[in-house]
Order: C-alpha cells, then structure tokens, then sequence
C-alpha cells in the first residue's frame, strides 16, 4: 500500500481507503462479513475509514468501532458524517443552514458519533451534504472550531453532492475546511477543473468516492441486471440511467489492456490524480479488498490510456433517481 499526504494538515494515509455506506444499511449485508473485510482491509495497509451516522443509524460506526476495539493502539483514520437534520438529500439553495446544520445538530451527531465508534475524538467529521451559499454562514464555521478545540474532532470536511464539485469552492476559501469528499471516477472527471486545483492551492485533503460508479463501473451491471424494489441501487440503475452506463461501460472494456479488468481500470483512474488523498470504494467483500487494494502498487496508468480516458467523461445532472 502506498501512502498520501491528506492536504497539508498532517495525516497520511491510504491511497485505497475503505468506505462503509453499504455495509451500514444496504438490505444483502452481512455483518460477518463486512467485519471480515474491514480486518482484511488493515492488515494490507489501509489506514483510512470512512462511514456516515445515516449508514445504518450508527450500524456502520459501529461495525468500524468493533475493528477500532479489535486494534487498540493502531494508527486507524476515522472519517464520519453529519447528517442533514432535514434529512434531505442532496442540499439544494432553498433549505436554510439552520434548517440543515444548526450548531448544536453538528454538535450532537458528533456526540452520538462518537459513541458509536467507541473512541474520544474524530479524526475527520463531515457535513454529510452542502450548498454553498451557506458559505459565509459563522455558525457552522464556529461549531468546528468548538468541537475542535473540545478535542471531539481533529480535522472538519464537507461531502458534497453528487455531481456537484464546483458546490463547495467558496466554502474552501474560507480556510475553515480541511477535507472535501466528492464523486471522483472514470465517468465523474469534473473535479479536476476547478475543485482539485483549489484544494491543492489551500492544502485541502480530497476523499475520492464512488470510484466505481456504485457498481456502474464494476463491469458486472448488464441491460438485464435488477435491484430488489428496497435496495437503493434499484433506483440509480433504474431506466433512466442503466442502459447507458452499460454501454458507456462496455465502450470502455476496448481500451483495457490485457489482464486488466474495468474495475480495476476505475480503481487505478481513482488514483490518478495527485490532488486525491484517498479513494474509498465500497468493499464489504474480502475478495473487493484485495482487489482494489492490490491497485496501489505505486505502478501508475500510462499517459495514452488517461489521455484515452478523458473521452469517457460523463457530466451528468442530479435527478430525482440519483439521490
Ligand atoms: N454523500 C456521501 O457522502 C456519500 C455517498 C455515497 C458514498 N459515500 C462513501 O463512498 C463509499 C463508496 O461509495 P459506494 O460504495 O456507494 O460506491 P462504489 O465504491 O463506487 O461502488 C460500490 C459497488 O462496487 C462493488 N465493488 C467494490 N469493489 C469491487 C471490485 N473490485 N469489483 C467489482 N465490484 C466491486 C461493490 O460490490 P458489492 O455490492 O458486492 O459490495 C458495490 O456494489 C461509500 O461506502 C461511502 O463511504 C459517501
């Protein structure tokens, strides 16, 4: 495992991160499992975790305190979430930031957070969404700061919304943000235009997620393939967008060199930038670990096939299927 600088505010960690929605909440989990996974994850090198209050209403923190509890000692990266107190998904600029975050909200989650996960202090807490025109809003700004200085937290991030990168720039240029968590993948290359230059400029860490587009870049999904009506994929792969991330898939699978699969294909692209800190694929299987672990191998894509890659880009707008 290769190892990164997360912005310029003192961590390092795992190029290849773990990231723990499914496990928390999605129907075909097994806690068994995913705590196998989460075991194997460390013992190749992973440092960097990252899970969500909502995943489960605390089951995926507390699925990561249990490996916390199994390593005492161990330098382990914990990032979590916040979520909205509207519990609306994504932000948008009609909700009001007291509506979404008041302070003693962000102040409560943490607490709750905290106890889940079993330990004194967060490393990275996030605002589970954003909008920016709370920006200049003092009261979230201020709330870091107190959770900061009470030692509940070390560093403060922002996830943003599904592709919307550009939707969190003004709040970096505070300086109050440390970390920005954003969909970064083959199809998803926006970032690189304005948000990653930005968060090298202010030494802002970069979590890069989804980096297999939730599965669409798996290259496992077919035209025929089917969620059960109660799993949230069913939705984001339902007719508006499954037939055309299968063939923006297939088109891909012509450019793989041989004995590279398309997952392993995103994996590499994920990393590819020198503005991520960490990518943070959904593994709640051993076999996923090894796999996406196994791309960090300090060998990087070659400058042809990224150039290739950069025809693959998909800008795609929010819709009601995509939240
Ligand atoms: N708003 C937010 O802040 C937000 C939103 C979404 C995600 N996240 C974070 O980002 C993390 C990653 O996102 P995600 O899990 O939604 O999407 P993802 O990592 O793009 O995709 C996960 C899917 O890919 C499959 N997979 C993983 N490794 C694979 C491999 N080597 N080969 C083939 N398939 C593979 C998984 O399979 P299985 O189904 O078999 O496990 C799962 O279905 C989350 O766990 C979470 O920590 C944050």
């Amino acid at each position: 495992m290769e190892y990164r600088d997360f912005g310029s505010r003192g961590l390092r960690v795992s190029e290849i991160g773990h990231g723990l929605w499914g496990m928390g909440d999605w129907k075909d989990s097994e806690d068994a499992q995913s705590l196998e996974a989460l075991e194997l994850s460390l013992s190749l090198g992973c440092n960097f975790y990252d899970t969500a209050w909502i995943y489960g209403s605390g089951h995926s923190e507390q699925l990561l305190g249990q490996l916390l509890r199994n390593h005492p000692g161990e330098k382990i990266v914990v990032a979590t979430k916040v979520p909205p107190k509207n519990r609306k998904w994504p932000a948008n600029p009609q909700d009001a930031l007291e509506d979404t975050f008041p302070s003693e909200h962000i102040i409560e989650y943490t607490k709750r957070s905290l106890e889940n996960l079993g330990i004194d202090c967060i490393d990275i807490q996030q605002l589970h969404v954003w909008d920016d025109h709370w920006a200049a809003h003092p009261s979230w700004q201020e709330a870091a700061q107190r959770l900061k200085e009470e030692g509940l937290i070390r560093q403060f991030g922002l996830s943003l919304n599904r592709w919307e990168p550009w939707n969190g720039l003004q709040a970096i240029r505070t300086g109050a943000v440390d970390s920005v968590q954003v969909i970064y993948n083959i199809f998803d290359q926006a970032p690189e235009d304005e948000l990653f230059p930005l968060c090298q400029q202010m030494g802002v860490g970069v979590i890069a997620r989804v980096p297999l587009d939730e599965g669409g870049l798996s290259g496992k999904l077919t035209e025929d393939t089917r969620f059960a009506a109660d799993d949230w994929r069913s939705g984001y792969f339902g007719p508006e967008n499954l037939a055309e991330t299968v063939s923006r898939a297939e088109a891909l699978k012509t450019l793989l060199p041989a004995g590279i699969s398309l997952a392993e294909l995103a994996m590499r692209f994920s990393i590819s930038h020198a503005a991520v800190s960490t990518s943070i694929p959904g593994m709640r299987k051993p076999q996923h670990v090894r796999q996406n672990i196994a791309v960090s191998d300090g060998q990087a894509l070659p400058g042809e096939l990224l150039e290739a890659l950069r025809h693959h880009r998909w800008d795609r707008k929010v819709a009601p299927w995509s939240d």
